[in-house]
């Protein structure tokens, strides 16, 4: 096997591609990719800031990485979400990443911060563990990147994962998270913009940036993910993929480029009208937002702000 663009022996082959290359042009070609996703997409504009949200993950490590070797400026930002020792292990790995590099890492903790963690929000709203994480991450993740100046926040979301997504939204015809599906998500009234650079790289893609890049991240995946609805459309792609390698890709990429456009009307719907949670400003269709709702039942205490008003 030898590499595509230096026919030195190859050390790695992407069977969607049809190609296979050596370590230096394989780096290449990942930052290809990330470059190509950003530019295609229009991500980001010249000099902007970057915040990017990393779990101690191949892929949002790899993200940071790439994204710092392909020149922008870009600080990370973990998330703590007390999930017992894989939270303090992912923590780790993430401080440890950025520490270094030297580059900066802001912390939000859910327990310190806001006084609940994942398992009991999710108890106490009786919503499953990675819907309650899921809303949470969503919530602090923009917040962080508009209270500290950050034009765009970007995700490692990969091409397994966007697939996946995507054949979940299909299968159930949802139309608001159709056309809410794309690697960028516009800036509007209360919300940065969100951007998923790593779309045109797969996961194995990514574990083997990182292992030849030499970054250490957390292998073990959530406890609290186990067995959830995502997994089996994963793995139910991945059997179609080892058939037809490429279908994955396909299916996402024509669904960008012919689907999108045909819900994002529904999408834009959801978010005309939304006026600002009276707890923390966050855009929301209601008077709290979901986030707030969540944080009221985890802590089973009144808000700061609710409390003032009680008699
Ligand atoms: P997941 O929702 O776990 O599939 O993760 C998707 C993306 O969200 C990751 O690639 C990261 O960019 C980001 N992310 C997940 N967990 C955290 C966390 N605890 N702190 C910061 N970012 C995170
Ligand atoms: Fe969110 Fe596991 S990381 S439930
Ligand atoms: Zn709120």
């Amino acid at each position: 096997m030898k590499c595509r663009r230096c026919r030195e022996p190859a050390v790695i082959d992407i069977r969607r591609h049809n190609a296979a290359f050596c370590r230096d042009c394989f780096r290449h070609h990942c930052h290809e990719q990330v470059r190509r996703a950003i530019d295609d997409f229009d991500m980001v504009e010249p000099g902007e800031r970057i915040l990017v949200a990393v779990s101690g993950g191949k892929d949002s490590l790899g993200l940071w990485q790439i994204l710092r070797e392909l020149g922008y400026d870009a600080d990370g930002l973990y998330v703590g979400l007390g999930i017992g020792d894989y939270s303090d292990m992912s923590g780790s790995y993430a401080r440890e990443f950025a520490a270094a590099r030297g580059w900066p890492l802001l912390e939000v903790d859910l327990p310190g911060d806001f006084g609940f963690d994942v398992p009991t929000g999710s108890k106490a709203a009786r919503r499953a563990p990675c819907s309650a994480c899921g809303l949470s991450k969503r919530h602090v993740f923009n917040e962080a990147a508009i209270a500290n100046g950050y034009g765009v926040l970007a995700t490692g979301h990969n091409l397994d994962d966007e697939a996946a997504v995507l054949l979940g939204n299909v299968l159930r015809w949802e139309t608001g998270y159709l056309g809410r599906q794309h690697p960028v998500l516009p800036a509007a009234r209360g919300f940065a913009r969100k951007v998923k650079p790593l779309v045109r790289l797969g996961e194995r893609e990514l574990a083997a940036y990182c292992v030849l890049a030499d970054i250490d991240y957390i292998v073990e995946e959530c406890p609290m993910a186990a067995g959830n609805r995502h997994l089996g459309y994963k793995e139910a792609l991945n059997t179609i993929e080892e058939r037809s390698p490429g279908t994955k890709a396909a299916f996402l990429f024509g669904f960008l480029e012919r689907g999108h456009e045909r819900f994002r009307g529904d999408a834009e719907d959801e978010r005309a009208d939304l006026g600002a949670c009276r707890e923390c400003g966050a855009p929301t269709p209601g008077d709290l937002c979901a986030f707030c709702r969540l944080r009221v039942r985890a802590t089973g205490q009144p808000l700061p702000f609710l409390a003032e008003e009680a008699p």
